[in-house]
């Protein structure tokens, strides 16, 4: 892991396919007077996410990845971070799996923010399937990203209040609200715990 040394503020590179809501908030925070880390870079797997106007607006550069062969998108995003002094990556809601050999790469390096409470609900649509399984609490989690799914070293979860006639639009308006307030919180705990 990269040491805090002195004033010196940490790269981060943010990997996003959408709407890019935590990468603006993540931005925000960055920008805070005592922010240890600064945002440099967002790598989009999608050329139309909506998240890259929240580039043009604060001025961080973009990198658009095209994923028709995974090893050459890879050895370009690996380039590209290389080049930029990438110290840490953090995945928000990036949608493409990143092989073993990439995250060799940046072993310790990557976190991810999920909208459950990990172990529970992996992968996608994990708002319906919570309120199908009549579950009475959900919530975010950042954890450490590993070679298997969702299953990293947690760093930090918030739990969320699923309500009796929920659906799964209403509740993840809520997580997201609360995963803005968990991933600086996260990131601040991985920065300072090195
Ligand atoms: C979030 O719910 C995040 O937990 C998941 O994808 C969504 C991304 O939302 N991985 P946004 O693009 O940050 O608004």
């Amino acid at each position: 892991m990269p040491k805090l040394i002195g004033d010196k503020k940490l790269n981060i590179a943010v990997f996003i396919s959408g709407t890019g809501s935590n990468f603006k908030n993540l931005i925000k925070h960055s920008l805070k007077k005592n922010s240890k880390f600064k945002i440099i870079l967002v790598i989009s797997s999608k050329s139309n996410a909506l998240g890259l106007n929240y580039a043009k607006r604060y001025k961080i550069k973009k990198k658009i990845i095209s994923y028709l062969n995974i090893r050459d998108a890879e050895r370009n995003i690996l380039f590209t971070l290389n080049k930029n002094k990438i110290d840490l990556i953090c995945l928000a809601g990036f949608m493409k799996i990143l092989t073993n050999n990439f995250i060799k790469n940046f072993k310790g390096k990557i976190i991810n923010i999920h909208p459950s409470l990990l172990p529970k609900y992996r992968g996608l649509n994990t708002h319906q399937r919570v309120i199908d399984n009549k579950e009475k609490f959900s919530g975010c989690t950042v954890h450490y990203v590993n070679s298997r799914l969702d299953s990293g070293k947690i760093i930090l979860q918030k739990k969320v209040k699923v309500f009796k006639n929920d659906t799964k639009i209403k509740l993840s308006k809520r997580v997201l609200k609360q995963e803005h307030i968990l991933y600086p919180k996260a990131l601040k705990k991985v920065l300072f715990n090195l």
